[in-house]
């Protein structure tokens, strides 16, 4: 879906081929990417940055979705693993470097930019962000204890985050998605499953680009986490796994 709100967007993504093809979607007016941002690299992240306010003189917004699924469960006894296998230090480590230094790394590079910026509306707002948090940082499934640490973590910072730029006149949000369908999902889930109350269906990027909008424009929506699940409760994993999927992917490992 092609996102309104804003005039110019740019896109920070470690993939290459996942930017250029939103790009072609979305067309070169509306949409730059400066080339790669890792957003787990302090340095990478820096010169994004740079080069947005070089391109735009300044950020009315941040979408912070960038993102990576590490499945795994804390420990069982050995043969008793099954689809999940053990989640090791090494996935626990990569998911809090991309998903939550990214997340926070991102935010304060745009954040200390925001607050020199004009204030654009009659509130005196300068700036919104948008995290992808997860209905996880909440109900954690199964084999999923390293993400939803992330998540979890994602949603526990707002609140500060709002806090700390409440005076710059920047506010923070974060989306729980339900389940979506994404490269992300199609790691443990056939584009058939209905893992939601109604409707069962699974979630479409488009419904979450459309929360994203209200989150932006509505002023009085600030420092929290909106679910975005169709009124699903995370069931047990051989529910939602009705055995297909390629097994978990990243699109950055594409
Ligand atoms: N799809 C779902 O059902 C679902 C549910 C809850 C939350 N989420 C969250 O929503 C966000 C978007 O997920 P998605 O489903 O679109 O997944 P996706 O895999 O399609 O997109 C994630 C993007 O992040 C990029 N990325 C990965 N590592 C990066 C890095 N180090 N630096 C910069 N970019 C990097 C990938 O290249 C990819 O384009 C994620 O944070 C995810 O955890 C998704």
């Amino acid at each position: 879906m092609q996102l309104t709100l804003f005039e110019l967007n740019q896109i920070f993504d470690v993939s290459v081929a996942e930017a250029e093809q939103l790009v072609l979607e979305l067309g070169k007016d509306s949409v730059y990417f400066p080339g790669p941002v890792n957003v787990a690299s302090e340095e990478s992240v820096q010169e994004g940055v740079r080069k947005a306010f070089e391109r735009f003189g300044r950020i009315a917004g941040c979408v912070n979705c960038a993102g990576i699924i590490r499945a795994g469960l804390t420990a069982a006894r050995e043969g008793e693993y099954g689809f999940w296998g053990l989640q090791t230090v090494e996935d626990f480590r990569s998911m809090i470097e991309v998903n939550l230094v990214g997340t926070f790394s991102v935010t304060q590079k745009v954040a200390l930019r925001m607050v020199d910026q004009e204030p654009f509306n009659e509130d005196q707002e300068r700036g919104v962000f948008i995290q992808a948090s997860s209905l996880a940082s909440s109900d954690g499934q199964m084999g999923a204890v390293g993400y939803a640490g992330t998540k979890g973590a994602i949603s526990a910072m707002l609140l500060p985050m709002a806090r700390d730029l409440s005076r710059y006149g920047i506010r923070f949000n974060a989306i729980a998605p339900g389940v979506f369908y994404t490269p992300m999902s199609a790691g443990f889930l056939t584009k058939d499953a209905k893992p939601h109350e109604f409707p069962p269906r699974l979630g479409r990027p488009d419904e979450f680009a459309s929360l994203v909008v209200q989150l932006v424009e509505n002023s009085m929506m600030n420092g929290t986490t909106v679910r975005l699940d169709a009124g699903m409760r995370n069931p047990r994993p051989e529910l939602i796994n009705p055995g297909g999927g390629e097994g978990f992917s990243n699109a950055a490992e594409r």
